[in-house]
């Protein structure tokens, strides 16, 4: 529970930012938030996937050790805003999102930058695989679902990358829902019910596949991934990190054993959660928060007070208030 003020921390400092079109101010703010908070939570963490390596990242860079220092040893991965264009733009769909796993079980996707993933709520678990196609895939999903391909939907990020994929799910005759932006949402969208996402398909950011497979694993759905270097030096690169890039990844390689935790705070409104609210006394988030081992999924809606939390120096320092 304790880390959804991480990520609460991280939103409120990034939504100062919204709609001013700088996303590296954006996501600086929230970085510092996040890290100012992270060093007040319960725990020997050690970030696997942060901000990149030290000498480009000051701050949450991977390897770093965050915590009080106290046990549970755990993996972290974060991402203080998945959503760095809407926050900047004032678009739907930011969010701040962080997972937390046992020391060793959380997937380390080295100099990978981005990954194809396929994800799918409960009904659909065990039923797809990324060495299938995406028509068969599709079909699976609707028995598996008791509907038809037609009936589903499909998100996918909108990117130029993806047009062979968009060709193949429109002539597989299921509906598309184009992304702009967050495929973490966008994975769990498709376990969470009444989002009306059936599907995830495509490539994205690899942080974000691993901390949407910490998610699937408290909300009972499934993420599979297979990274995919850029080029070809990446791919060497990725090798030479011992990875092999053609490795199908499953939920348990991406986050291994039954103890994660996921904690995700709306930025800007968004499906699943709404972004925060100024008010005269202070601020309101809404927030998920996902334990895997008993699969229970908690709706937090906080009421924060601004006054309260720099008096008793909870804030991060430059986060001011609503003058
Ligand atoms: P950031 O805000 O962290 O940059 O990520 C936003 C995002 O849309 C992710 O959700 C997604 O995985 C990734 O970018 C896709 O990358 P790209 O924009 O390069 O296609």
């Amino acid at each position: 529970m304790e880390i959804v003020r991480v990520t609460e921390s991280a939103a409120i400092a990034a939504s100062r930012w919204m709609g001013r079109g700088d996303k590296e101010g954006a996501d600086g703010a929230a970085v510092d938030a996040m890290r100012f908070t992270l060093h007040t939570v319960a725990m020997d963490g050690v970030v696997v996937i942060g901000e990149g390596e030290k000498d480009e990242a000051p701050m949450l860079y991977n390897g770093e050790r965050i915590g009080d220092g106290s046990p549970p040893q755990v993996d972290v991965a974060v991402d203080p805003i998945d959503g760095t264009r809407p926050t900047a733009y004032g678009r739907g769909g930011a969010l701040s999102v962080i997972a937390l796993a046992e020391r060793g079980t959380m997937f380390d996707p080295g100099p990978c930058f981005y990954m194809e993933k396929l994800a799918v709520g409960p009904d659909a678990v065990g039923r797809v695989s990324l060495e299938l196609s995406v028509r068969e895939n599709l079909r699976e999903i609707a028995r598996a679902k008791r509907s038809s391909v037609s009936e589903l939907t499909a998100v996918v990020l909108d990117r130029p990358r993806h047009e062979p994929l968009i060709d193949e799910i429109r002539s597989a005759g299921a509906r598309i829902r184009l992304i702009p932006d967050g495929d973490v949402a966008g994975a769990i969208a498709t376990a969470w019910s009444d989002t009306g996402a059936d599907v995830l398909f495509g490539i994205g950011g690899t942080p974000e596949g691993v901390i949407a497979a910490a998610a699937m694993k408290g909300m009972g759905g499934e993420i599979q991934g297979r990274l995919a270097p850029r080029d070809d030096a990446e791919r060497d690169r990725v090798r030479a990190a011992g990875l092999d890039p053609d490795t199908l990844l499953s939920n348990d390689d991406l986050v291994a054993g039954d103890n994660c935790f996921f904690a995700a705070t709306g930025i800007t409104d968004g499906e699943l959660l709404r972004g925060l609210r100024f008010h005269a006394a202070g601020v309101i988030t809404e927030s998920l928060v996902v334990r895997s081992s008993s699969g229970t999924v908690r709706f937090i809606r906080a009421h924060h007070r601004l006054e309260k939390l720099r008096q008793y120096h909870l804030l991060p320092a430059g986060l001011e208030g609503g003058s």
